[in-house]
């Protein structure tokens, strides 16, 4: 049995922070901005359908398989990788999986920055009372002035930079464990609320049936790449965020229970919003696939015809940008924690040029939105026809690098490490649960990776068999 590492960077307190951190990291963005714009965007239920199933046969095992991972190497994932790889008397190389998920880190946050501004300005505008009586028309010309103009959005990029950089600064107990506390179930509560108003909209039915009634027509390959990536993106997976948090895990606390709570919360944050959004959409003759702005499109409208509005609205977008604040400090702490580890820096210059260099990144995505928007990088690929940086940046991450980080994450931990020593570190006993998640792992989960990349690059054809659309 080898003695247990120890990381320099603390611990969290308790298995209650954790999960609190974990979840502060998967619930953000993904939830309530792109989950329910890229649902809208697919055809609804099939792609839920296949978000869904993601979740629960490559989300939950890959989560586990991270946080093992992390919390045995206890080091930024490029040197948990490194060292676990010697341990398994494997190819040092394996380090190449944490690079490409710190790179990965910059280019969410670049974008994810970007669009946490977008929250923070219009938490401004629904103080303001700018939403009050406001028809669908006029909530959509907000949305319009605000993206078109790049210096308003580098303003709240910059402001949601600096607050997130403040955060990783100070470490990732203080501050982190106290905000994710209140946050989380306060998201709830108002989520729970909208839906209310959703109900009463008249066109909840017609939203639900959307969302749930799964008709395999209306998805191709590339949106099942899409729903698959998806559920990588919301829970955190496939760049080493939740490695990291891993490696700062208190032993004894259980890494099957902790995953599937955490997988179970964000999944439900992420229903609650769609079933609050898309009756709004419906109840308005509003279209299910506009976007990115989908959720600043729709939700204001709610805001200003209800009572309270006002309140809520503030409280709401509040919230979102809270929510994305916890989830983005997870996307750079890997970068951070390897500056302090490698280069020798204090965690607040790590911060510094780790946030530095994200913020420039960030210009990519500003002006996708205005100066850019007709700039389409790869107009030789169909899928790419229209797709502007930011669109690219997105689909390169989220569908491309984290499903591939997560392909790696399983291969190492089931055919590189010693089962003895994931049997160890998941602390489950060597049982039924034990076994059926090696298996999972082992075949299921690369073997459902690879199918949906072979199927989206037309090298093998699944569609047919699965009634997809072509
Ligand atoms: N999961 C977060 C969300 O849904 C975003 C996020 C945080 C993330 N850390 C990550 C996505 C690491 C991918 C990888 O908004």
């Amino acid at each position: 049995m080898t003695t247990a590492r120890k990381s320099i960077h603390g611990s969290w307190s308790s298995r209650l922070a954790f999960v609190l951190a974990a979840t502060g990291s998967a619930v953000g963005l993904g939830n309530i901005w792109k989950f329910p714009y890229i649902s809208g965007e697919h055809g609804g239920g099939a792609f839920v359908f296949v978000y869904l199933l993601c979740i629960g046969i490559i989300g939950v095992p890959i989560m586990m398989a991270e946080v093992m991972l992390g919390r045995r190497g206890r080091q930024s994932p490029i040197n948990t990788m490194r060292a676990l790889a010697q341990e398994a008397g494997a190819d040092p190389r394996w380090s190449w999986l944490g690079w490409s998920g710190v790179t990965a880190g910059f280019l969410i946050l670049s974008y994810y920055s970007v669009i946490a501004g977008w929250a923070l300005a219009y938490m401004f505008r629904a103080m303001a009372g700018t939403f009050t009586g406001a028809t669908a028309e006029g909530i959509a010309s907000i949305f319009e002035q605000l993206t078109g103009d790049p210096e308003r959005l580098l303003a709240w990029h910059t402001v949601f930079m600096v607050l997130t950089m403040m955060v990783v600064a100070r470490g990732v107990r203080s501050g982190l464990e106290q905000a994710v506390r209140y946050l989380v179930p306060a998201l709830f509560v108002l989520l729970i609320m909208l839906d209310g108003y959703a109900m009463a909209s008249g066109a909840f039915h017609q939203g639900l049936e959307f969302l749930f009634t799964p008709d395999f027509s209306k998805i191709d390959a590339n949106g099942v790449l899409i729903a698959m990536g998806h559920a990588f993106f919301t829970l955190s997976l496939g760049m080493g965020a939740i490695m990291v948090y891993g490696s700062y895990m208190p032993e004894r606390v259980s890494i099957a229970r902790t995953s599937i709570i955490i997988a179970l919360l964000d999944t439900l944050v992420a229903l609650l919003a769609g079933m609050a959004i898309f009756p709004i959409v419906f109840a308005n003759g509003l279209e299910p696939g506009a976007g990115p702005g989908l959720i600043f499109q729709t939700l204001p409208i709610a805001f200003g015809h209800m009572d309270g509005g006002l309140v809520f609205g503030t409280l709401f977008f509040l919230l979102v940008a809270f929510a994305a604040w916890t989830s983005a400090i997870s996307l750079i702490e890997p970068a951070v924690a390897w500056l302090v580890e490698n280069k020798g820096m204090t965690r607040v210059h790590a911060s510094m040029y780790a946030g530095i260099a994200t913020w420039g990144l960030g210009l990519l995505t500003i002006f996708s939105f205005n100066r850019w928007a007709d700039f389409h990088p790869l107009p030789f690929i169909p899928i790419f026809k229209d797709a502007t940086l930011f669109k690219l940046l997105d689909y390169l991450t989220a569908n491309i690098m984290l499903p591939l980080g997560g392909l790696f994450i399983a291969v190492f931990s089931v055919w590189v490490m010693k089962r003895d020593d994931s049997l160890q570190e998941l602390d489950m006993g060597d049982g039924a649960a034990y076994r059926l998640w090696y298996a999972v792992v082992r075949y299921v989960t690369p073997v459902a990776v690879a199918i949906v990349f072979l199927n989206v690059t037309g090298l093998v054809d699944f569609s047919g068999l699965l009634g997809l659309a072509e």
